[in-house]
């Protein structure tokens, strides 16, 4: 969590620090905070708790007019959302100005050992430790002050750091969390957490990795590793462009990455179709396969509900063994994980701390790893044995739209690719699947061209106090999607069940004019879930079902039904999916939420 940008060059480094932490507003907003050096001994500091809107407004009359600046958004970890816990935070003598993202583990020793030494702390951070120990490791080396530092601290973190002895350099360090620096044209560059925050001003990229430091000058940009050696990077050359990272006409960006989900779908299906499934980048064989006696997949959120999916899939079409876990609870369990393990981790970011950690373990218990990602660089992506990307685009909504329908297509083709290796299916049912899996973009476009109804029920129904979500087999994996998605951008509660497990207590929740969203598309367990919903409508709870287009007759059981297009039952995820996204939104926007920014959460997830 946290957004960290700097700029040194010839120009006013507000207007890109203000830019850039527009971009990452995503990662964070407690609070926002920005340093220039205006030269001399004067650095110019600003901080707002709340939006940074707050600190535009404060900022409006008095822009700085320094060529040297950093600045941060905030997701407060330690110390609560306050001016005096935003960032840059420096030391003392207010000679020295960092800005973090991440969590320092043992500040609490180092900032008593601090303060028994005579160090004032003004914060209830974790990030003051650092501002205070380049103080007092400075004897005239920048360089070598930040090195002792490093050496000091534990935890993860993206530092940047400028001083008012050196005018001409910022530094940054970088380690588990994510930093990139954007090679400037005009005799400047640039610092920042993501891509979207440079992307305007530069596509030519460096992207640090866990134990880089970087010395940043207006010309001149040098890489050296904590020991002081020099080391040497490509460049790596973005490919996104900048309107893809704009909301492009949508009020919200959810709201257009919910529409971008048909052309992220197809570009994602379209690299790996060649007559068959291709996935050049993995390579295997039928005895790499034969191999594998079990499969972990290990994700997050919406990551982590994309592979109740995946699971799905594989057990299906491939006939293995796979088990679905919570990253932050895999790493900390002692998995049963050897050579012949398999562990796809799922992250829409590829950043995501709990997802990475349990990555390293897998690799450290021997596993082969594969990283599903839509970030190409991404700390995930690098650390992984094999990657294989969703091309969904930029996602920038805290709430996970299109990274979902396109993790699940992803999975859906690796489990078609296996099972091509591994002849588990017939040759047949794998060609009526592609049929159909080629189908699916435009069955979404078809699900996204009527919304009326989808509004009319988020106003009527949006001002209930809980919702339920039912479904049995793949379609409960999806009712959980559905109940996060409404949880954390309209507030509302929600949960999810299997349809079959109502009976063993949560029935008794059920009263008259509950909502209950059923999902009954899985066409083999369709009796099944026909009686759950006639059970919960015998308790006179509202029921908005959701079904396959064909099937009149639920309306004869239900209040209400939305259709999606009909296809394959392990491909209709992708279909009932958007109806709920668009039930959260819009019941987002009915209680006046504030949808790409819901309260206490952050797009990027970088600390345990
Ligand atoms: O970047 P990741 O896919 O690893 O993120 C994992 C979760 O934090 C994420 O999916 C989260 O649950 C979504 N924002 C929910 O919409």
């Amino acid at each position: 969590m946290c957004g960290i940008v700097g700029y040194i060059g010839g120009k006013r480094a507000i207007d890109f620090l203000l830019d850039g932490l527009t971009k990452l507003e995503y990662r964070g907003y407690d609070s926002a905070g920005v340093a220039v050096n205006c030269g001399g001994d004067n650095i110019f500091v600003e901080k707002a708790v709340g939006r940074l809107d707050s600190l535009k407004q404060k900022l409006k009359n008095n822009l700085p007019a320094g060529n040297v600046g950093i600045g941060h958004t905030r997701w407060a970890t330690h110390g609560r959302p306050s001016d005096l816990n935003a960032h840059p935070h420096s030391d003392c003598n207010g000679n020295f100005f960092v800005v973090h993202n991440g969590i320092i583990e043992n500040y609490l020793t180092l900032k008593q050992d601090l303060i028994k030494r005579g160090h004032k702390f003004i914060s209830e951070t974790d990030t003051e430790v650092v501002a205070h120990l380049i103080e007092e490791n400075y004897h005239g080396d920048f360089v070598l002050a930040v090195r002792n530092v490093l050496a000091k601290i534990e935890g993860s973190y993206s530092l940047l750091f400028m001083s008012k002895f050196h005018p001409d350099t910022l530094i940054a360090a970088k380690q588990d969390n994510p930093l990139i620096i954007g090679i400037g044209k005009d005799g400047e560059n640039f610092i920042a957490s993501d891509i979207p925050a440079i992307i305007s001003y530069t596509r030519n990229t460096y992207i640090l990795n866990d134990g880089d430091i970087a010395v940043v000058q207006k010309d001149k940009i040098q890489f050296i590793n904590r020991q002081g050696t020099p080391i040497t990077k490509k460049i790596f050359h973005v490919s996104w462009n900048a309107e893809a990272a704009e909301k492009g006409g949508y009020e919200h960006f959810m709201l257009k990455e919910i529409h971008e989900q048909p052309k992220a779908v197809r570009n994602t299906i379209s690299p790996h179709l060649n007559g068959k499934v291709t996935f050049n980048e993995l390579n295997w064989s039928a005895d790499f396969l034969n191999n594998i006696n079990k499969i972990y997949i290990v994700a997050c959120g919406t990551a982590y509900h994309a592979g109740l999916v995946g699971k799905f899939y594989i057990e299906k079409l491939v006939r293995k063994l796979v088990e679905v876990d919570l990253a932050s609870e895999f790493r900390y369990r002692a998995p049963i994980v050897d050579e012949n393990t398999l562990v796809i981790v799922v992250s829409q970011s590829g950043e995501t701390s709990d997802t990475l950690a349990a990555l390293k373990e897998s690799k450290r218990l021997g596993a082969k790893t594969l990283a599903v990602t839509n970030v190409v660089g991404s700390s995930i992506a690098r650390e992984a044995e094999f990657v294989i990307l969703t091309n969904a685009g930029p996602e920038i909504a805290v709430a996970s739209t299109k990274a979902y329908t396109t993790q699940l297509i992803l999975m859906f083709m690796l489990a078609l690719y296996m099972a091509q290796l591994s002849n588990s299916i017939p040759q047949a049912e794998i060609e009526r699947l592609i049929k159909l899996l080629k189908k699916i973009p435009a069955q979404i476009s078809e699900t996204l061209s009527d919304v009326e109804p989808i509004k009319t029920f988020a106003q009527i129904y949006g001002f209930n106090d809980d919702v339920f979500y039912i479904g049995r087999s793949l379609d409960y994996c999806v009712a959980l999607e559905g109940a996060l998605k409404l949880k954390e951008i309209s507030y509302i509660h929600a949960e999810a069940y299997a349809a079959g497990e109502l009976k063993h207590g949560t029935l008794a929740l059920i009263v008259e004019g509950v909502p209950v969203i059923a999902l009954a598309t899985q066409k083999s367990v369709y009796d099944k879930t026909l009686s759950n919903i006639k059970e919960v409508k015998a308790r006179d709870a509202v029921v908005i079902a959701i079904a396959a287009q064909g099937n009149d007759q639920l309306s004869n059981y239900t209040d209400h039904v939305i259709f999606v297009p009909d296809t394959d039952e392990l491909l209709i995820p992708l279909l009932t999916v958007v109806p709920l996204q668009l039930l959260a939104y819009y019941a987002a926007i009915t209680r006046g939420c504030d949808v790409d920014k819901p309260r206490n959460l952050a797009k990027s997830v970088t600390v345990e």
